[in-house]
C-alpha cells in the first residue's frame, strides 16, 4: 500500500511546492499586496519587487533599518529575497517583520520566482 502511493507523491510534491502563488497567498498576502498600484497593507506592496530598490514602496513608512537599507542602495533579486525569507531579522536587525512560517528552500525560491512575475 506505502510502495504503491510513492510515485503519486514524487509526481505531486514538485507541482505543489512550486505554486508560488497559492503560497503568497497563504504566508503573505494577509500583510502584502503585490500587484501594481495596490495600497500597502500592514506591508509594502510587493508588486515590481525584483530589480527594485529596498524600501521603495512610496505609501510605506519604512522602518529605519530597511530605509537604511535603501539609502545604501540595496535592491532585491530572487536570491537576496530567499536569503531574507531564511531570516529577516538576521539580515536587516531591527525590522518590523518577523519570520515567515515558510518551511525550505523550495518554498522560498517559489515566492522568489512568483513575485519576479509580478509587474511593477
Ligand atoms: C504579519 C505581516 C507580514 C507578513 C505575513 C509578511 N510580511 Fe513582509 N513585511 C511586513 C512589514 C511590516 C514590512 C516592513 C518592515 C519594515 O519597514 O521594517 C515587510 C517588508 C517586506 C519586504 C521588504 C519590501 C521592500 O519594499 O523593501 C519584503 C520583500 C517582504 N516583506 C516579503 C514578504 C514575503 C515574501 C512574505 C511571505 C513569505 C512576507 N513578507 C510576509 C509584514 C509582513
Amino acid at each position: 500500500m506505502r510502495l504503491a502511493l510513492l510515485p503519486v507523491l514524487l509526481v505531486a510534491a514538485p507541482a505543489l511546492a512550486a505554486d508560488g502563488a497559492a503560497l503568497f497567498e497563504t504566508h503573505c498576502a494577509s500583510c502584502h499586496a503585490a500587484v501594481s498600484g495596490a495600497p500597502a497593507g500592514a506591508g509594502p506592496n510587493l508588486g515590481g519587487l525584483m530589480g527594485r530598490a529596498v524600501a521603495s514602496d512610496p505609501d510605506y513608512d519604512y522602518s529605519p533599518v530597511l530605509r537604511a537599507a535603501r539609502d545604501a542602495g540595496e535592491v532585491w533579486d530572487p536570491a537576496t529575497l530567499e536569503r531574507f525569507l531564511r531570516d529577516p531579522e538576521a539580515m536587516f536587525p531591527g525590522i518590523w517583520m518577523g519570520g515567515t512560517s515558510l518551511r525550505g528552500d523550495t518554498d522560498r525560491a517559489a515566492i522568489a520566482a512568483y513575485l519576479a512575475g509580478q509587474a511593477p
